[in-house]
Protein backbone atom coordinates (compact mmCIF):
# COMPACT_ATOMS: atom_id res chain seq x y z
CA UNK A 1 0.00 0.00 0.00
CA UNK A 2 1.40 3.33 -0.70
CA UNK A 3 1.77 5.47 2.11
CA UNK A 4 -0.47 8.13 2.87
CA UNK A 5 0.81 9.46 6.23
CA UNK A 6 3.82 11.69 6.65
CA UNK A 7 7.21 10.44 7.86
CA UNK A 8 7.14 12.71 10.92
CA UNK A 9 3.64 11.81 12.18
CA UNK A 10 4.54 8.23 11.62
CA UNK A 11 7.65 8.47 13.65
CA UNK A 12 5.96 10.30 16.42
CA UNK A 13 3.10 7.70 16.35
CA UNK A 14 5.50 4.55 16.21
CA UNK A 15 6.82 6.80 19.43
CA UNK A 16 3.15 6.62 20.91
CA UNK A 17 3.07 3.07 20.60
CA UNK A 18 6.16 2.50 22.64
CA UNK A 19 4.67 5.45 25.54
CA UNK A 20 1.30 3.04 25.12
CA UNK A 21 2.84 -0.14 25.84
CA UNK A 22 5.24 1.56 28.59
CA UNK A 23 1.51 2.89 30.13
CA UNK A 24 0.79 -0.93 30.22
CA UNK A 25 3.91 -2.41 31.70
CA UNK A 26 3.68 0.53 34.16
CA UNK A 27 0.19 -0.36 35.64
CA UNK A 28 0.51 -4.19 35.30
CA UNK A 29 3.36 -3.50 37.46
CA UNK A 30 1.12 -1.74 39.57
CA UNK A 31 -1.42 -4.70 39.41
CA UNK A 32 0.85 -6.90 40.83
CA UNK A 33 2.19 -4.77 43.81
CA UNK A 34 -1.30 -4.33 44.68
CA UNK A 35 -1.86 -7.84 44.14
CA UNK A 36 1.20 -9.29 46.32
CA UNK A 37 0.01 -6.47 49.01
CA UNK A 38 -3.34 -8.74 49.25
CA UNK A 39 -5.64 -5.49 47.59
CA UNK A 40 -7.41 -7.68 44.99
CA UNK A 41 -10.43 -5.05 44.07
CA UNK A 42 -7.03 -2.33 43.84
CA UNK A 43 -5.15 -4.66 41.75
CA UNK A 44 -8.14 -5.54 39.29
CA UNK A 45 -8.50 -1.83 38.41
CA UNK A 46 -4.52 -1.41 37.64
CA UNK A 47 -5.31 -4.95 35.29
CA UNK A 48 -7.99 -3.48 33.21
CA UNK A 49 -6.21 -0.19 32.65
CA UNK A 50 -3.44 -2.53 32.01
CA UNK A 51 -5.56 -3.85 28.90
CA UNK A 52 -6.59 -0.76 28.36
CA UNK A 53 -3.36 0.67 27.40
CA UNK A 54 -2.54 -2.46 25.21
CA UNK A 55 -5.56 -1.47 23.32
CA UNK A 56 -4.79 2.12 22.93
CA UNK A 57 -1.33 0.61 21.20
CA UNK A 58 -3.03 -1.28 18.95
CA UNK A 59 -5.46 1.71 17.92
CA UNK A 60 -2.40 3.58 16.87
CA UNK A 61 -0.71 0.60 15.41
CA UNK A 62 -4.26 -0.14 13.05
CA UNK A 63 -3.98 3.37 12.09
CA UNK A 64 -0.16 3.59 10.88
CA UNK A 65 -1.05 0.01 9.17
CA UNK A 66 -4.15 1.73 7.60
CA UNK A 67 -2.34 4.82 5.90
CA UNK A 68 0.47 2.51 4.15
CA UNK A 69 2.79 3.23 7.24
CA UNK A 70 4.99 0.95 9.07
CA UNK A 71 4.74 0.00 12.96
CA UNK A 72 8.24 0.25 14.44
CA UNK A 73 8.30 -1.63 18.34
CA UNK A 74 11.25 -0.32 20.59
CA UNK A 75 12.16 -1.11 23.83
CA UNK A 76 10.00 -0.92 26.63
CA UNK A 77 11.64 0.93 29.79
CA UNK A 78 11.82 -0.36 33.41
CA UNK A 79 8.82 0.31 35.27
CA UNK A 80 8.61 0.96 39.59
CA UNK A 81 7.74 -2.40 41.22
CA UNK A 82 6.28 -1.11 44.50
CA UNK A 83 4.27 1.99 45.80
CA UNK A 84 4.44 2.74 49.33
CA UNK A 85 0.27 3.25 49.29
CA UNK A 86 -2.36 2.94 47.05
CA UNK A 87 -2.86 6.51 47.39
CA UNK A 88 1.03 6.84 46.00
CA UNK A 89 0.11 4.60 43.10
CA UNK A 90 -2.75 6.65 42.11
CA UNK A 91 -1.34 9.92 42.49
CA UNK A 92 1.45 8.23 39.89
CA UNK A 93 -1.37 7.47 37.69
CA UNK A 94 -2.40 10.59 37.74
CA UNK A 95 0.92 12.25 36.73
CA UNK A 96 1.49 9.76 34.16
CA UNK A 97 -1.61 10.39 32.64
CA UNK A 98 -1.06 13.95 32.66
CA UNK A 99 2.15 13.74 30.43
CA UNK A 100 0.20 11.33 27.83
CA UNK A 101 -2.34 13.79 27.46
CA UNK A 102 0.56 16.17 26.57
CA UNK A 103 1.61 13.53 24.15
CA UNK A 104 -1.54 13.36 22.77
CA UNK A 105 -1.92 17.28 22.09
CA UNK A 106 1.64 17.45 20.43
CA UNK A 107 0.35 14.47 17.92
CA UNK A 108 -2.79 16.50 17.96
CA UNK A 109 -0.38 19.82 16.88
CA UNK A 110 2.06 18.06 14.23
CA UNK A 111 -1.21 16.76 12.42
CA UNK A 112 -2.56 20.05 12.56
CA UNK A 113 0.65 21.42 11.20
CA UNK A 114 0.64 18.87 8.33
CA UNK A 115 -3.00 19.92 7.48
CA UNK A 116 -3.43 15.98 8.20
CA UNK A 117 -7.38 16.14 8.94
CA UNK A 118 -7.69 12.49 8.96
CA UNK A 119 -5.13 12.06 11.56
CA UNK A 120 -7.05 14.94 13.61
CA UNK A 121 -10.22 13.12 13.39
CA UNK A 122 -8.52 10.00 14.43
CA UNK A 123 -6.94 11.91 17.42
CA UNK A 124 -9.96 13.47 18.58
CA UNK A 125 -11.10 10.10 20.26
CA UNK A 126 -8.02 9.97 22.49
CA UNK A 127 -8.26 13.35 23.14
CA UNK A 128 -11.41 12.64 24.73
CA UNK A 129 -10.06 9.71 26.94
CA UNK A 130 -7.47 10.97 28.11
CA UNK A 131 -10.34 13.48 30.21
CA UNK A 132 -11.93 10.17 31.29
CA UNK A 133 -8.17 8.91 32.11
CA UNK A 134 -7.23 11.65 34.53
CA UNK A 135 -11.04 12.35 35.70
CA UNK A 136 -10.86 8.57 36.72
CA UNK A 137 -7.72 9.20 38.86
CA UNK A 138 -8.29 11.99 40.35
CA UNK A 139 -11.99 10.50 41.49
CA UNK A 140 -9.52 8.07 43.15
CA UNK A 141 -7.35 10.28 44.88
CA UNK A 142 -9.53 12.09 46.24
CA UNK A 143 -11.65 8.89 47.67
CA UNK A 144 -8.33 7.41 49.08
CA UNK A 145 -7.56 11.26 50.96
CA UNK A 146 -10.85 10.90 52.69
CA UNK A 147 -9.97 7.00 53.54
CA UNK A 148 -6.54 7.86 55.22
CA UNK A 149 -5.58 5.23 56.99
CA UNK A 150 -8.82 4.07 57.83
CA UNK A 151 -8.78 -0.23 56.87
CA UNK A 152 -11.95 -0.78 57.03
CA UNK A 153 -12.38 2.25 54.54
CA UNK A 154 -9.68 0.58 52.21
CA UNK A 155 -11.42 -2.97 52.79
CA UNK A 156 -14.85 -1.08 51.18
CA UNK A 157 -13.01 1.08 48.47
CA UNK A 158 -11.00 -2.38 47.21
CA UNK A 159 -14.08 -4.61 46.80
CA UNK A 160 -15.72 -1.31 44.98
CA UNK A 161 -12.74 -1.29 42.42
CA UNK A 162 -12.78 -5.00 42.15
CA UNK A 163 -16.08 -4.52 40.48
CA UNK A 164 -14.37 -2.17 37.52
CA UNK A 165 -14.98 -4.85 34.22
CA UNK A 166 -13.14 -4.53 30.91
CA UNK A 167 -14.71 -3.23 27.39
CA UNK A 168 -13.36 -3.14 24.60
CA UNK A 169 -12.51 0.79 23.42
CA UNK A 170 -15.11 2.01 20.93
CA UNK A 171 -12.31 2.46 17.84
CA UNK A 172 -11.25 -1.33 18.41
CA UNK A 173 -15.22 -2.27 18.75
CA UNK A 174 -15.60 -0.74 15.58
CA UNK A 175 -12.93 -2.77 13.89
CA UNK A 176 -14.08 -5.95 14.77
CA UNK A 177 -17.82 -4.99 13.75
FE1 LIG B 1 -3.35 5.39 26.89
FE2 LIG B 1 -3.92 5.99 29.90
O1 LIG B 1 -3.78 6.62 28.16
Amino acid sequence: MKKNISSRLEAAINDQINAELWSAYLYLSMSMDQEAKGNKGFANWFFIQFREEQDHARIFMNMINSRGGEVKLQPIAEVDTEWESPLAAWEDTLKHEQIVTGRINDLMKIAKEENDYASESFLKWFVDEQIEEEESARDIIDILEKIGDNKYGLYEYDKELGARVYTTPSPLAADAE
